[in-house]
């Protein structure tokens, strides 16, 4: 089984890291295509690293193989020493020129042990090339022949080894032939797709990719044949490719075209310098046209590769810093097909719930799908269950919830019926008191810079709007604030935990505390006893004596990640519960929520922060499934004002 391991993740996407004999990659990661002859390289494997931070490599093993001194050289110095390189090596086994010549001339057993002589780092199976029009009984002799051949190879191959995945356009052999190479493969490379890269057809390539995904085994790492175009680097990366190889830094280039994430442009129409990359300086775009040909490849591949190393390096940011959603859909403006591809996903948020975080630092809209993007769905779907979606009731605009604002909102009738206050935004109509939730309160929307909105949310102005609303006085009544405490914390926890959490957790009502700096709702307690922290994304998140209540009040599986035996001792005193300790967990819960960490006989040791989704965990043999965050052994927390506000 590959040694990887998840840092950190947005979507399907994981940042993460493989370990290989020639060093660890990080992915997601670009494989440049390179050719196994220097003769014929645009640019030295060696310069690819030092100059362009590209650290591993994919080259034919094929072409190797059928050129004599190539082979030679391999059979003698290594795949690594006729490459010129010490860094992490991957071999494809020549199903690729199957698609493009219609045969090879190899047995695939004699390939595979081939890149096994020659050190690859990651050899390839020699896979039937599925093409995507292929019809259904033709594309399941293709997954079964596959299977074969991988069966043949992992027998023989100790070391990294891919598996691809075919079956064309059908969804239950892309399933079937992801399970098998789930079971035998580290490497889960979706092949097949070229035709569709090379014909913009996006949303097949999304259609596969939501096929395929969910079958692919947490612990492999997924590799997409043919991802050459920067402007698709994010939209995989959604769907969870961790590898990318690419050829189209040279073709594009042997074909006067430069790549950008925002699309193709064709070197004979520019007059200006619009890119001012190390190699584009060196010879400005307005005279390349004019350079000798096999110059001006080399240079267009230099752009290229550089362009598309960047936009990897951008994708790998993005999931640190949770905007992969928000960079895709920048990219989607490149190209219709991928717009309609990236629109498609977002009509099936059940394509990611899976994995999907529950909550991120920010929510930024480029453009009214972005609202469409599945933490959204994820809201609504939890709002709905809470039995709190406003269906009438007075609206008013978005405003801070706190005390000089909440004071001037009547909470009920003059006979004390509760009014339904809720706030229509772009997610739809929420509740008033679940607005600093995510994803409504870090939502930046361009209604909240529009002309519609009135200039100021003035105190003033919602208590007069109100009191036009309701009748009811708008004047400041301080007596309003507890009441508004209460509805906040039990329509929060209504969201989070379901309908009846409130009363089963606490008959007794209870206390909330406000920061003194800003007036938000920080800490739920009852009597003296803090039970919910409330961070920056407005979710209650619990203590170990909350926990003790949601243990009893919620039977098992509900919000559970079950530690195995060995580890117990470990989680009950804080430390960190490591994947491969974890027995099982509820698949309702989302990476970055609190759980409760209960051993085997659903003894509560600890309160813990997801870090992995719940079918990763177990599955990933390395890395961190859960950081504690407080547990049975904890002294009581100090009740520090503000304390909570770095949450
Ligand atoms: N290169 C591009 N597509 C493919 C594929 O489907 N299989 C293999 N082995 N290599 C490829
Ligand atoms: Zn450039």
């Amino acid at each position: 089984m590959a040694e990887f391991e998840i840092v950190d993740r947005d979507g399907w996407a994981r940042l993460g890291r493989l370990r290989t004999p020639h060093g660890t990659l990080e992915t997601p990661a670009l494989l440049p295509v390179v050719h196994p002859d220097p003769a014929r390289q645009a640019i030295a494997p060696r310069e690819i690293r030092a100059r362009y931070g590209l650290g591993a490599l994919i080259t034919s093993s094929y072409i190797t193989y059928r050129s004599p001194p190539l082979r030679d050289r391999a059979e003698r110095e290594g795949i690594h020493g006729l490459l010129d390189f010490d860094g992490p090596v991957m071999t494809d086994s020549g199903a690729f020129q199957q698609h493009a010549y219609g045969h090879v001339e190899v047995s695939p057993l004699e390939i595979l042990t081939f890149q096994d002589r020659i050190g690859t780092d990651i050899a390839t199976v020699l896979d039937i090339f599925v093409e995507p029009d292929a019809p259904h009984a033709m594309a399941a002799e293709g997954v079964e022949e596959t299977r074969r051949r991988a069966e043949e190879a992992r027998a023989v191959r100790g070391g990294l080894l891919a598996v691809p995945v075919q079956g064309g356009g059908f969804a239950d052999l892309r399933q079937r032939s992801s399970e098998i190479a789930s079971e035998l493969g580290d490497i889960l490379a979706v092949g097949g797709v070229v035709p569709l890269f090379e014909q913009y057809r996006y949303l097949e390539l999304v259609t596969v990719l939501a096929a395929a995904r969910p079958h692919l085994g947490p612990a492999g790492v997924v590799h997409l044949f043919g991802t050459g175009h920067p402007m698709t680097f994010a939209l995989g990366a959604l769907f969870g490719v961790d590898l990318y190889d690419s050829s189209a830094y040279y073709k594009f280039a042997r074909r006067g075209r430069l790549l950008f994430p925002e699309g193709t442009v064709a070197l004979d129409t520019i007059r200006e310098e619009i890119c001012r990359c190390e190699s584009c300086r060196r010879l400005p775009l307005s005279e390349l046209s004019r350079a000798p040909p096999p110059a001006r490849e080399v240079a267009l591949a230099e752009h290229n590769l550089r362009i598309s190393s960047e936009e990897m390096g951008r994708v790998r940011q993005a999931i640190r810093e949770g905007t992969l959603w928000e960079l895709a859909e920048r990219r989607a403006s490149a190209h219709p097909a991928l717009a309609a591809a990236l629109r498609t996903a977002k009509r099936h948020p059940e394509w990611f719930l899976a994995v999907e975080p529950e909550s991120r630092r920010a929510y930024r809209e480029t453009g009214f799908e972005s609202f469409a993007r599945p933490a959204a769905e994820r809201f609504r779907a939890r709002l709905r269950r809470s039995g709190r979606a406003p269906a009438t009731g007075p609206t008013l605009p978005r405003l801070p919830l706190v005390p000089e604002f909440l004071e001037r909102i009547p909470p009920s009738t003059a006979d004390g019926a509760p009014i339904a206050w809720s706030c229509p935004t772009p997610f739809g109509l929420v509740p008033l008191e679940l607005t600093e939730l995510y994803p409504v309160g870090p939502a930046l929307t361009e209604s909240d810079y529009s002309e519609e909105r009135p200039a100021s949310v003035s105190p003033r102005s919602i208590g007069e709007r109100a009191a036009e609303a309701t009748g009811l006085p708008g004047a400041a009544d301080a007596g309003r604030i507890p009441v508004w405490t209460a509805r906040q914390i039990g329509t929060a926890l209504a969201w989070r935990y379901g309908p009846e959490i409130g009363s089963r957790l606490d008959p007794g009502g209870w206390i909330g505390e406000r920061s003194r700096r800003t007036g938000r709702l920080r800490t739920i307690l009852t009597g003296s006893i803090p039970l919910f922290q409330i961070g920056n994304d407005g979710i209650p998140r619990p203590t170990f004596a909350a926990a003790e209540r949601l243990h009893r009040a919620l039977p098992s599986p509900h919000e559970r990640v079950v530690v195995a035996g060995e580890a117990v001792e470990f989680v009950r005193a804080g430390r960190s519960l490591f994947s491969r300790f974890v027995r099982d967990a509820d698949p309702e819960l989302a990476p970055g929520a609190s759980a409760l960490l209960v051993g085997p006989d659903d003894e509560l040791l600890a309160v813990g922060r997801l870090l992995l989704a719940p079918r990763e965990m177990g599955a990933m043999r390395r890395g961190v499934a859960a950081v504690v965050s407080a547990h049975r052994r904890a002294p009581v927390p100090e009740r520090s004002e503000d304390a909570s506000d770095d949450l």
